[in-house]
């Protein structure tokens, strides 16, 4: 019998799902060396014996440390009663690290396609180091769990297209969503696989659910610039398409998006500028890992991504002062 066809968007959805293995693969390998500390990534990802070069390290380093010090800022802020929302979470490890170190949420939930959720589920149900902070956390002696979903006290997990809201947010409320709750919304090299009105959508909803929230987005920046083209045309070359480009042309067109759709307060810093600020002594050490040679082609990569973050602050917990 013949193979049925697929169509060009469930192979450009296969294509964006394969993005989170790259940057699980990234993360862990940066991870082995000593970059910064991830002991649940292995439980995820296995390492693979290609090198990785430093200035692809020393990104995800800045990626990495970059995002967590907003989130980690905004949990503090909250005094750790808020809720966090993972959107294409892939095999983030957050949650654990969270757990580790005292600072989890009331609730942490995670998103990301039916398929990816399958197989985190898998390795969570299979390696008792993923499965015993859920396990530790929850009151009771039952735990939901299906192929699709997990549902515990402190984490959940979730399949759900981000390109349908109403869909998602039924999801989630099912799974105990508290819309009154200060939220943090974090998407890390997600938006740009959608396209521009459906990020904008996302983000909407996001705007328009949570009276108290921050939205926190890591993604390209200056892609109009030669260099842009280029990192587009690689990964056009592997069917992964970038639907969301036309807001990562400036750090203007980043904050404009959310201010938009229903955000008051946005502030967008180039990944280089994120490297300077973050705390010098730990730069310090990790730049000491590995040398360096192309000096320049980590700035053209610094200056390629960055983090977005808003804030909306109906409860005056000062969520508009969370910056590095
Ligand atoms: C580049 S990976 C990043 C994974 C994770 N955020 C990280 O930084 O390690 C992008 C993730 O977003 C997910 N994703 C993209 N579009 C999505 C959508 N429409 N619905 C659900 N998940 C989506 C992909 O499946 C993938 O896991």
């Amino acid at each position: 019998m013949a193979r049925p066809a697929f169509t060009d968007s469930e192979t450009s959805d296969d294509a964006v799902r394969a993005t989170c293995d790259d940057a699980s693969i990234c993360k862990r390998y940066a991870a082995s060396k000593g970059y910064w500390k991830d002991a649940f990534i292995q439980y995820f990802v296995r390492q693979t014996s290609d090198r990785k070069a430093p200035e692809i390290n020393r990104g995800y380093y800045a990626r990495v440390k970059g995002v967590n010090y907003l989130l980690d800022a905004f949990v503090r802020r909250c005094e750790q009663n808020c809720q966090i929302i993972n959107l294409g979470a892939g095999l983030d490890t957050t949650f654990w690290r969270l757990k580790d170190e005292n600072l989890l949420p009331r609730k942490y939930f995670e998103v990301d396609f039916p398929m990816t959720v399958a197989r985190k589920l898998h390795n969570i149900k299979s390696k008792p180091p993923l499965s015993k902070p859920i396990i530790e956390t929850h009151s009771t002696d039952t735990l939901l769990i299906d192929s699709q979903s997990l549902n515990s006290d402190r984490y959940c997990i979730v399949g759900a297209d981000l390109r349908d809201p109403p869909m998602l947010e039924e999801k989630l409320r099912k799974f105990q969503l508290d819309t009154q709750l200060p939220t943090l919304l974090v998407a890390e090299c997600v938006l740009v696989y959608m396209s521009p009105e459906q990020s904008s959508h996302l983000i909407k909803w996001a705007a328009s659910t949570f009276h108290t929230a921050m939205f926190i987005s890591y993604e390209q920046v200056n892609m109009a610039d030669r260099f842009g083209q280029i990192m587009i045309e690689n990964l056009q070359r592997r069917h992964c398409i970038l639907a969301g480009v036309e807001f990562c042309r400036s750090l203007e067109s980043q904050k404009d998006r959310f201010l938009s759709c229903g955000w008051n307060k946005v502030e967008a810093l180039d990944m280089m500028s994120v490297y300077s600020k973050l705390p010098a002594e730990d730069v310090e050490r990790m730049e000491r890992l590995e040398f360096l040679d192309e000096k320049e082609l980590l700035q053209q990569l610094l200056q390629h991504y960055c983090i977005c973050w808003a804030s909306k602050d109906q409860m005056a917990l000062g969520l508009t002062k969370v910056s590095y």
